[in-house]
């Protein structure tokens, strides 16, 4: 056991946090990770995190960090954000590592309930003292997604929408398209980073034309704004049945660049299709239902393609569709403080869908200039 203050184990944790989310989006199906070395007074001698499946683990590059700059990490701390794994997969076994290179103590946050993957027993077995549970919340936060992948091997649907007082998700003016200011739009980017890729409808792809690509973030007063952050992308989902996507809008221009995968029916026009496909679409044909693509169809694609987590960005015709299907596992929604009085203003919601009430849980609140948003995981209530 560590002599440190829990205060300092906490604060070398937040750090380990804060590290591993540079690796947002890159590490899927993997978790992201993020280690600390430190003394036995709290100095840190080494720093990682896992930067893309099938790259070192956190726990290597620290030990990595800490050789680069030749410092003795005998009898060192390691804190952790996930429990250190045992099992040799693309990479060697964390648990090995630490051992090898003479750690004493292991502080870890979230337990890893992947098969074969925890190595707490290992570490203890090897002499090491392991500490688990250290800002538990926050690290199972951070992998939310990737939990829930492991527990159900259905992908986590993070849905974001942004809305007015009134309940207006568009503004119904021409050429005017942000409900929201500047910096709840950067907090978008942010949340798109941590995302394996992004989803909207057709309709949004109509309307806007938008990239859904992470531009900005990290943000000019993040304090790690000078490191050099990997340029990572998510993949951009399109439900568009028709296929109706334009071969001129940007999603498809950029599609050689950064992956744009689109859902289909399996009657959808052949000639688009193969026009799609030129210009380096991933086109995938699935069975449709009334609305659209089959929601739980496209659900399971995603998981056998070991996408863990989806950010959807839906206008009202999607937020609906899942919403009813109760396919929201988390839901962030922005508030702008205007009351929108325009009459081609369209709500969140096209119908009284879902027929269960719900309601948020573990909620978050934040403010992002003069706009608000709320996040939590969405519990359904029965009868409600
Ligand atoms: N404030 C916000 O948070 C926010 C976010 C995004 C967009 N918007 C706004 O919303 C407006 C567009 O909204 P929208 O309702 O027209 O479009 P949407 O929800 O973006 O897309 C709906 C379309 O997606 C396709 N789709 C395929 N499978 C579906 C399924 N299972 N369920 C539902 N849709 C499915 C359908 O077209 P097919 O039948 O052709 O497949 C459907 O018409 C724009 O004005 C945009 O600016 C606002």
């Amino acid at each position: 056991m560590s002599g440190l203050e829990s205060n300092r184990i906490e604060e070398l944790m937040r750090r380990a946090l804060a590290l591993a989310e540079r690796g947002g989006g890159k590490t899927t199906p993997n978790p992201m990770v993020g280690c600390v070395l430190a003394d036995p007074e709290g100095l840190i001698l080494g720093e990682g995190y896992h930067a893309q499946a099938g790259g070192p683990h956190a726990e290597i590059a620290a030990l990595e960090d800490a050789r680069d700059a030749a410092h003795d990490v005998r009898g060192a701390i390691a804190v952790v954000t996930l429990e250190p794994c045992a099992a040799h997969g693309r990479t060697p076994a964390c648990t090995d590592a630490l051992s090898s290179a003479g750690i004493g103590s292991v502080f870890y946050g979230a337990r890893d309930p992947a098969a074969g993957g925890g190595g707490e027993q290992v570490l203890e077995a090897a002499g090491i003292s392991v500490t688990g549970g250290t800002l538990r919340a926050e690290a199972e936060r951070l992998n939310e997604g990737w939990l829930h992948f492991v527990h159900t091997d259905q992908p986590f649907f993070h849905m974001k929408t942004a809305q007015t007082l009134n309940g207006r998700v568009t503004l119904g003016r021409e050429g005017d398209r942000w409900i929201t200011g500047k910096t709840a739009r950067a907090e978008v980017h942010r949340l798109r980073r941590l995302a394996p890729a992004v989803m909207v409808g057709v309709g949004t792809v109509l309307s806007d034309d938008p990239l859904l690509t992470v531009r900005e973030w990290p943000r000019a007063d993040h304090p790690d704004r000078e490191v050099a952050w990997p340029n990572v992308q998510p993949i951009r989902i399109v439900l568009d049945s028709g296929l109706r996507t334009p071969r001129d809008s940007r999603l498809v221009k950029s599609a050689a660049e950064q992956p744009v995968w689109i859902f289909c029916s399996q009657s959808a026009d052949a000639s688009r299709r193969e026009a799609l496909m030129a210009k380096g679409v991933d086109i995938i044909p699935i069975a449709t239902s009334d609305e659209g693509v089959d929601l739980e169809a496209v659900a399971g694609t995603l998981a056998a393609r070991h996408v863990t987590g989806v950010l959807v960005e839906p206008g009202p015709t999607l937020a609906t569709a899942l919403v009813s299907a109760g396919l929201v596992n988390r839901w962030t929604m922005f508030l702008a403080p205007d009351w929108v009085a325009t009459k081609g203003a369209l709500p969140l919601l096209l119908s009284d869908a879902p027929h269960n009430g719900f309601r948020l849980t573990q909620t978050e609140w934040q403010l992002h200039d003069r706009d608000a948003a709320v996040t939590g995981l969405v519990e359904s209530v029965p009868g409600v």
